[in-house]
């Protein structure tokens, strides 16, 4: 008999609700609301990204987020001393970390880990100690997911973007073999692989079909599709798609 095969779980980013609310400097709507929303509509853990610039995020929305989300908070925050303490307050149950960049529309691509391997051990090493568990974001690239694997993460997010941003083709078959080939690394490291970044509804089947992938984390595609459809309804279609029995 067939194995039953485990559903991927959905971590839905809520930063661009806030980037409506902030469009307007506004009270609405609330990305707290949209994550407990979330939660009821099966989402397994909500993501949110405070940036240096506080452009859609605000650190009354994290202290809120973790004090009513039941599932699980995932800080996504670039290594620097300011969300350093910040994560150390809050204790968001994972932190990831990301490049940064303040120009940039969205996060452009993983963290470069080769080369700040030394700073980043120590920060790594800082948060596991007060009990937060650590993923990178890093691009499908064989000496990255090496580089994570010896800072000791407990996790990585392999970025999608480049995959997501491309055609059914060939060129994206390739991205996609690079995603394949970095998760099934990954697991033989020992580490638990997440993705995400530009996947929506119809292009997440191909990353649901790697069997070492456990978690996605999507936010554009689910905020844009909630605007027409409401939230509750953009999830739970969301995670039909991440079934994979
Ligand atoms: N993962 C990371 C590391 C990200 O920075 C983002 C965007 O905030 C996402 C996933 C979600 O990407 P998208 O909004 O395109 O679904």
């Amino acid at each position: 008999m067939e194995k039953e095969k485990k559903d991927v779980r959905l971590a839905v980013n809520v930063d661009h609700f806030a980037t409506l609310r902030q469009a307007r400097r506004s009270t609405e709507p609330d990305p707290v609301l949209v994550a407990l929303l979330a939660e009821q509509a099966g989402a397994s853990g909500i993501v949110t990204h405070l940036r240096g610039d506080r452009r859609h995020i605000q650190e009354r929305d994290l202290r809120l987020l973790r004090e009513i989300i039941k599932t699980k908070l995932n800080l996504e925050m670039a290594a620097t001393e300011e969300m350093k303490k910040i994560a150390l307050k809050i204790k968001p149950d994972v932190v990831s970390l990301v490049p940064e960049r303040p120009e940039e529309l969205t996060t452009e691509g993983g963290l470069d880990v080769r080369r700040q391997e030394k700073q980043l051990f120590q920060f790594v090493q800082l948060l596991k100690k007060a009990g937060i568990r650590v993923s990178i974001f890093v691009d499908a690239i064989e000496d990255q997911i090496n580089a994570c694997c010896q800072l000791g993460v407990d996790l990585i997010e392999i970025n999608t973007g480049r995959y997501a941003e491309l055609k059914p083709g060939r060129a994206r078959d390739k991205a996609l073999e690079a995603i394949k080939l970095a998760a099934s690394l990954a697991e033989e490291l020992g580490l638990e692989v997440h993705a995400g970044h530009g996947l929506d509804y119809h292009n997440v089947k191909p990353i649901v079909a790697i069997p070492q992938i456990e978690e996605l984390s999507i936010g554009f595609a689910i905020v844009a599709r909630s605007a027409v459809v409401g939230i509750d309804r953009a999830v739970r279609d969301m995670i039909q798609l991440l079934k994979r029995n």
